[in-house]
Order: C-alpha cells, then sequence, then structure tokens
C-alpha cells in the first residue's frame, strides 16, 4: 500500500516568509518550512505534497485535486483565512484530516484577523509557535490518521 499524502497549502504572501516583516513572522523562508513539514512527514510514514498560491482560486483548485487522493490538509491560508468562503466551502468538501496552521497567533492580533473561515472545517489549529507549528501540524495529522485507523472504529 503507498503511503497517505499529506498536502500543504500556503496562502498569500507565504513566498515572501524570511524577508516579510521578520519580526512576526521569523527568518525562516517557506522553502525551509516545506523542509521542516517533509522531514516531519517521513518520519511519520506520510508523502508530503506542497503548493503555495497567491490566489483563492489556486487553493480551491489544489483542495479540489486533493479530494478522494489525499489523506489530510495543513492549511495556512495567510490573510484568505479571515474571508475567503470559497476555500472554506472547498475544504468542507474534502473528507480527510484538516489542520489549519498559523506562524503567529491572529488572535493576539488586530481585530480582523480574529475571525477564521478555515477554523470551523478544521479538525483543528496551530498557531503562534513559528516553525515549529510545520512540525507540530504534520504531527497532529499524523495522530489523527492512526487513531481513525485504528480496528474497531466505525
Ligand atoms: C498568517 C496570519 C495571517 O493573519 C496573515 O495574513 C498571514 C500569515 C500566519 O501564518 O501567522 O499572511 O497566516
Amino acid at each position: 500500500m503507498s503511503a497517505p499524502v499529506l498536502l500543504l497549502l500556503s496562502g498569500p504572501n507565504l513566498d515572501l516568509l524570511g524577508q516579510r516583516e521578520p519580526e512576526v513572522y521569523g527568518r525562516e523562508t517557506l522553502a525551509e518550512h516545506v523542509a521542516t513539514a517533509e522531514a516531519a512527514a517521513k518520519r511519520q510514514g506520510l508523502v508530503l505534497e506542497h503548493t503555495q498560491s497567491n490566489h483563492e482560486g489556486g487553493l480551491v483548485d489544489a483542495v479540489h485535486h486533493a479530494r478522494g487522493r489525499a489523506a489530510a490538509i495543513v492549511v495556512n491560508a495567510g490573510a484568505l483565512t479571515h474571508y475567503a468562503w470559497s476555500l472554506h466551502d472547498a475544504l468542507a468538501s474534502f473528507d480527510g484530516v484538516v489542520v489549519e496552521l498559523h506562524l503567529s497567533q491572529p488572535n493576539a492580533r488586530e481585530p480582523w484577523r480574529h475571525t477564521s473561515v478555515v477554523a470551523p472545517v478544521a479538525d483543528g489549529s496551530i498557531a503562534g509557535f513559528g516553525g515549529l507549528g510545520y512540525e507540530l501540524a504534520v504531527d497532529a495529522v499524523a495522530r489523527i490518521l492512526a487513531a481513525r485507523s485504528e480496528p474497531g472504529r466505525p
């Protein structure tokens, strides 16, 4: 049996990590976070795929492509987190595990960041741990998948 696929989805402006507001988001690049997630996925027997888009439709397309194929999605949707209802609906159509991820803690920032349209369709959210969050998110996915495949579970 082939290893379950985990899609890591990165939204707008995350391609600028390392240069963009380092005091908020740190100095690591997106490529470095993806490498961290990839290593964590490998340890957990998962295959990581990564897609970054600066466009809402690009993220929606990536979720559609994951349907019926990927076991889980870890999504840092950037600012789209706070208003992209088409992404909410796409994630609602995905029947695997969904983990919402943020480097910063949006609830401790401006009020407009306190709403997440991703949270209601996610199994859980990880925020405020910087780059460590990528590892924590992959480990959470692996543990949820393991619990779901326990014998006797409906
Ligand atoms: C972010 C938080 C969002 O509010 C912001 O728009 C981002 C990054 C984070 O990872 O902390 O682009 O998702």
